[in-house]
């Protein structure tokens, strides 16, 4: 998949130290420099924010018009409170006297509720995952049905700790791509990573947010598999597993599939699992092998299966577009597993 990235780091670096604007007492707080968000308390029998707007820093302008939506407000002047009602926010543009556009303001109302990216508390609304022990890692969800909307801010940071996190948003602001530049894979990580991104659907603000450790987050990419002799083949780490592969060791299984039937991995729930100490794996005639790895200290997610057909043998099995879909396993505390890898004598990065 091809995706282009706009560098996002800078960008919240500056949302985030406005954000001490934040003015204490009111409903309201400056996310970015042309966009607030409003806190309504719906439970507030005539729930009402006062937000004040300001159209320019320099007073250059005599008269300044203001517009929400294109409908005009009957407040002038460079700095006005407009008052948000409910769930009524909008994108205020203030103009001069000859209709010129000046300046806007985004105003959008923060919910709690979850209707704009798909998912549900049980299974989460954004997966994030990573190949390695590298410090990067990549975060992905999806807009609900008819409800696409637009990235407000992307937040990744450790707890109690100098972030050096950045993140770049994919151009379809479906996915983000971080590096973590501070992490050392060899020392144990010892604050979790914090994700919060905010994504808007018309004014309406949502936030998603999910803590982890790399080592939870960590899903080898395919095992390579390689033939040996007739028979034997050799299952091999992925080229983007971390190096030293003794101090970033992979459990590996085999399954093994008749010919004859679909090929595909991943529908074969009854086929026997093997896990294999030596990667090596004698392959039986008329079958076909799928492989997989995870990272052996560590109970995190299995690599997608790989499938292996000897090449000498015609493919008598029906291909199917197998592997689209990782196995799902739910994300474990790994900490006491991986306390061995941590406490064994790293190698000096
Ligand atoms: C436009 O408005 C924003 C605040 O909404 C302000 O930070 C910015 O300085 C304004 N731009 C100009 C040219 O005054
Ligand atoms: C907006 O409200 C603030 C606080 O309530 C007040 O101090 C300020 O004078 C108001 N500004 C305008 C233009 O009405
Ligand atoms: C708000 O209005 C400004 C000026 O017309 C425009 O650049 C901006 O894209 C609008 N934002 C939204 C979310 O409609
Ligand atoms: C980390 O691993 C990913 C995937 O292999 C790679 O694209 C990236 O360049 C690596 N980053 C560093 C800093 O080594
Ligand atoms: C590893 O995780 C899987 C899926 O969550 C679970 O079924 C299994 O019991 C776990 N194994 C260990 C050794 O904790």
């Amino acid at each position: 998949m091809k995706m282009q990235f706009v560098l996002l780091g800078a960008l919240l670096i500056i949302m985030r130290s406005t954000s001490c604007l934040e003015a204490r007492g009111n409903n309201y707080e400056v996310l970015q420099p042309n966009v607030v968000v409003v806190e309504v308390n719906l439970a507030d029998p005539s729930p009402m924010v006062q937000v004040p707007l300001q159209c320019q820093e320099s007073h250059e302008h005599e008269e300044i018009i203001w517009r929400n939506d294109d409908v005009p407000l009957l407040q002038r002047g460079n700095e006005i409170n407009i008052t948000v009602e409910e769930m009524l926010g909008g994108n205020y543009t203030c103009h001069d006297s000859m209709g010129s556009f000046l300046n806007y303001t985004l105003v959008l109302i923060r919910k709690s509720s979850r209707k704009i990216l798909t998912g549900s508390q049980y299974t989460g609304y954004i997966k994030c995952s990573t190949q390695n022990y590298n410090g990067s890692f990549q975060c992905a969800w999806n807009w609900r049905p008819r409800r696409t909307g637009e990235v407000v801010f992307v937040k990744a940071e450790r707890h109690s700790q100098v972030s050096a996190i950045t993140c770049s948003l994919s151009t379809n602001q479906l996915s983000i791509s971080c590096l973590d530049q501070s992490y050392c894979p060899y020392s144990e990580e010892l604050d979790q990573i914090f994700v919060n991104v905010g994504v808007r659907y018309l004014y309406r603000l949502e936030e998603y947010s999910l803590t982890f450790f790399i080592n939870e987050i960590v899903k080898p990419d395919r095992v390579r598999i390689t033939r040996i002799d007739t028979r034997r083949i050799q299952l091999e780490y992925p080229d983007t597993w971390s190096i030293p592969h003794s101090y970033f060791p992979l459990a590996f299984q085999v399954m093994e599939l008749p010919r004859r039937g679909d090929c595909s991995c991943e529908s074969q729930q009854t086929e026997k699992i093997n896990t294999i100490q030596d990667r090596q794996w004698n392959v039986r005639k008329g079958y076909v092998v799928c492989a997989r790895a995870q990272d052996a200290l560590c109970n995190s997610t299995w690599s997608d299966w790989s499938l292996y057909i000897f090449r000498k043998q015609r493919l008598q099995c029906r291909k199917r577009g197998y592997g689209l879909s990782a196995p799902v396993c739910s994300l474990q505390t790994c900490f006491s597993m991986a306390v061995g890898r941590w406490l064994a004598p790293g190698p000096q990065p």
